[in-house]
């Protein structure tokens, strides 16, 4: 089955939350798609988690089509999640034009829809242009991982009641904008259930407490790959780098022993031939 925003939107008014992830390759798209989920994030924390950088501003329009490409192609089962391209930094602040060409050369990559963070006028009519255009967006709300510098690093967002009612105003705004679906980051549990109450496009979370219509987390953050630093909302369902770091460990000492390559794992020539080498 292809899930679509229709499929969520139906989810939404029974009331099944939706089950998202952040991945970006063949094989944790496909491990998705088996697991059911309902929407994949091929989003720019691949700068982080797969790349190696400190924040996610160094992400690029190439660098997430190579993504969203890769993830689509790990999708050839029969359930198929919505995937959702990430809009970088810097693709869709110049120009509501610029904005409209690359949402689609990530359709092109092969997103369904994309995301883009913030709530200002410029985001606003980003968001309205790219909708007119006929793509999708999702609304990245609360915490804006892109905009780290201005809000002084990873912090929770909305903790007062002012700054409860100016998101509750944001999420008005995106919605009235054209946004098909919101993602709110790291704000509190109680905020994110009121403002789901009153809206009506499905609102996921990530740190946004059980209330919301679904949630989504990074895969090497729920799998236990992601080490660099662990937000509260992080939670660990696995340890891949354990089971990463002892296959690695246990094949350097068979190395070192010459216990590997084996009979089993290596060639040999036909015999007649190795006699003819001889
Ligand atoms: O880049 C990403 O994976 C995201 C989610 C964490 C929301 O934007």
């Amino acid at each position: 089955m292809k899930v679509t925003l229709e499929t969520l939107r139906e989810k939404k008014a029974a009331k099944q939350p939706a089950v998202g992830v952040s991945c970006y390759t063949a094989p944790d798209a496909s491990l998705s798609a088996e697991a059911g989920v309902d929407f994949i994030v091929v989003g720019d924390s691949l700068a982080m988690t797969l790349l190696g950088f400190d924040s996610t501003l160094p992400a690029t329009m190439e660098m997430m089509e190579l993504f969203v490409a890769a993830a689509r192609r790990g999708l050839t089962g029969d359930h198929v999640p919505l995937v959702v391209g990430d809009m970088p930094l810097g693709s869709y602040q110049p120009s509501d034009e610029i904005a409209v060409v690359n949402a689609c050369r990530l359709v092109q990559a092969g997103a369904d829809i994309v995301k883009i963070e913030g709530c200002t006028p410029l985001i606003l009519s980003r968001i309205k242009a790219i909708s007119e255009a006929g793509i999708g967006v999702v609304a990245h709300l609360g915490l804006q991982p892109q905009q780290k510098a201005l809000v002084g690093g990873w912090r929770v967002q909305a903790k007062t009641a002012t700054e409860a009612v100016a998101l509750e105003g944001d999420c008005n705004n995106v919605e009235h904008a054209g946004a098909v679906v919101m993602l709110i980051e790291a704000v509190p549990a109680e905020v994110a259930a009121l403002i789901v109450a009153r809206t009506d496009v499905p609102i996921y979370g990530i740190g946004a407490g059980p209330g919301v219509d679904g949630q989504l987390l990074v895969m090497s953050d729920l799998v236990g790959e992601f080490r660099a630093f662990k937000s509260r909302f992080a939670k660990r369902f696995g340890n891949v780098s354990e089971v990463k770091a002892k296959a690695l460990a246990d094949y350097a000492t068979a190395v070192r022993a010459g216990s590997f390559p084996d009979a089993e794992t290596s060639y040999n020539m036909d015999p007649i031939e190795a006699g003819k080498l001889k």
